[in-house]
């Protein structure tokens, strides 16, 4: 069997902020043969995620653990699709899977141990969107940094959550207020800051834009000291976070957009407060986590299904617009999980 796919490319290494001029739409035959052992795709939802960003430039940390993007090439991403042909046992044509795939039309991957791929378990009732957010890498995200990172022990733990309308930041900020706590967001707009707070449950939130000074904006609503961070934005906004912490602080460095497009001001952290408050600051990825992936699942989807978190989705068309909103993440113009719907 043949099918064209179209995918997306990087027209060279990207270093700064992202536009769509860095993109271009690419064509290629794909063939699958009966005797090849590999499965066939056609991909229905494809995510839009900040990391990208990083494996796109020349050279970047996070390269150690993610492969780096080359120019030309296709480039693998989470996505949701169908499978169309399968030369394997696991799958069979009509199948709904979700895993590492690709920003394209059609992927062809041979299952082993090392390719991260299920089936959509369809007996949920869940759309598949939602297997793409909060049942997907976000909400595990979320789930791992908040439950097993920074660990909420006592009820009305005081919580801060940066880039907090986006697609992790929000579910933080709902999972923090189901354990308890007292939970603070920062966002770019008075929309997204009224979406916290009117309809996410947050206990309060602030546009940082409108902020001169964020470690005054902090201790304002923070005035006994933040006991969890989780931090989504690095640069100054971690900085002043660190400055509010109080005694035994705990930071989930969970990601740094304002620093992966190497314009703003990198994280200086006064380590003489962090060592006296005696502060763990504890980057962390996912899918260390996977082995409570099916445990995440029943739990969060229980929240969904009894209305207990409400999901917010930015849902985008066609595999032409994936530039446009990729780019738009780091003009802050998601609201919730970025997706593309391809078909
Ligand atoms: N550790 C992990 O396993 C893991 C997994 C997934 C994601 N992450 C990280 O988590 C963070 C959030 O990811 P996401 O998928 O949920 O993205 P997202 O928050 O849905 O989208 C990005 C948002 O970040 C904010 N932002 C962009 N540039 C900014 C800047 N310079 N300063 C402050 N805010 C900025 C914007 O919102 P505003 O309007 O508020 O500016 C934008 O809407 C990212 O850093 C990502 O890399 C980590």
């Amino acid at each position: 069997m043949e099918v064209v796919n179209r995918y997306v490319a990087t027209r060279h290494h990207v270093e700064g902020a992202p536009t769509e001029a860095d993109f271009e739409v690419r064509e290629e035959t794909l063939r699958w043969a009966p005797d090849s052992g590999e499965v066939l795709v056609r991909n229905l939802y494809v995510s839009i995620d900040p990391y990208q960003l990083n494996r796109m430039k020349r050279s970047s940390a996070s390269h150690l653990a993610v492969d780096g993007v080359l120019p030309g090439q296709r480039i693998t991403s989470y996505a949701a699709g169908e499978v169309v042909a399968s030369a394997c046992a696991e799958y069979a044509a009509g199948d709904v899977v979700a895993g590492v795939l690709g920003w394209e039309e059609y992927t062809l991957f041979k299952p082993s141990p090392g390719v991260l791929m299920s089936k959509v378990d369809a007996g949920g009732g869940f759309p598949l969107s939602h297997h793409m957010s909060v049942l997907g890498t976000s909400g595990m995200t979320a789930y791992a940094g908040l439950f097993e990172v920074c660990k909420p022990v006592k009820k009305g733990e005081k919580v801060f959550v940066s880039a907090a309308s986006g697609s992790v930041g929000n579910l933080v900020g709902q999972f923090a207020k189901l354990a308890g706590c007292y939970v603070v967001g920062c966002a770019g707009t008075t929309a997204k800051v009224d979406l916290l707070t009117d309809k996410l449950g947050f206990d309060a939130a602030f546009n940082y834009k409108e902020e001169p000074d964020l470690k005054s904006a902090l201790a304002r609503h923070f005035p006994d000291g933040i006991d969890i961070c989780f931090e989504n934005v690095g640069g100054e906004m971690l900085e002043a976070a660190l400055a509010n912490m109080s005694v035994h602080g705990r930071v989930a460095l969970s990601g740094a957009i304002a620093e992966y497009t190497g314009e703003g001001r990198r994280a200086v952290p006064d380590l003489l407060e962090m060592i006296y408050k005696r502060i763990t600051v504890r980057g962390f990825f996912a899918w260390d986590f996977l082995p409570r992936f099916a445990e995440f699942g029943v739990v969060v989807g229980g929240w969904v299904r009894d209305g207990k978190v409400k999901v917010v989705e930015d849902v985008s068309h066609g595999l032409d617009s994936v530039p446009a909103a990729f780019a738009a993440l780091f003009r802050g113009q998601n609201v919730g999980k970025k997706l593309v719907k391809l078909a």
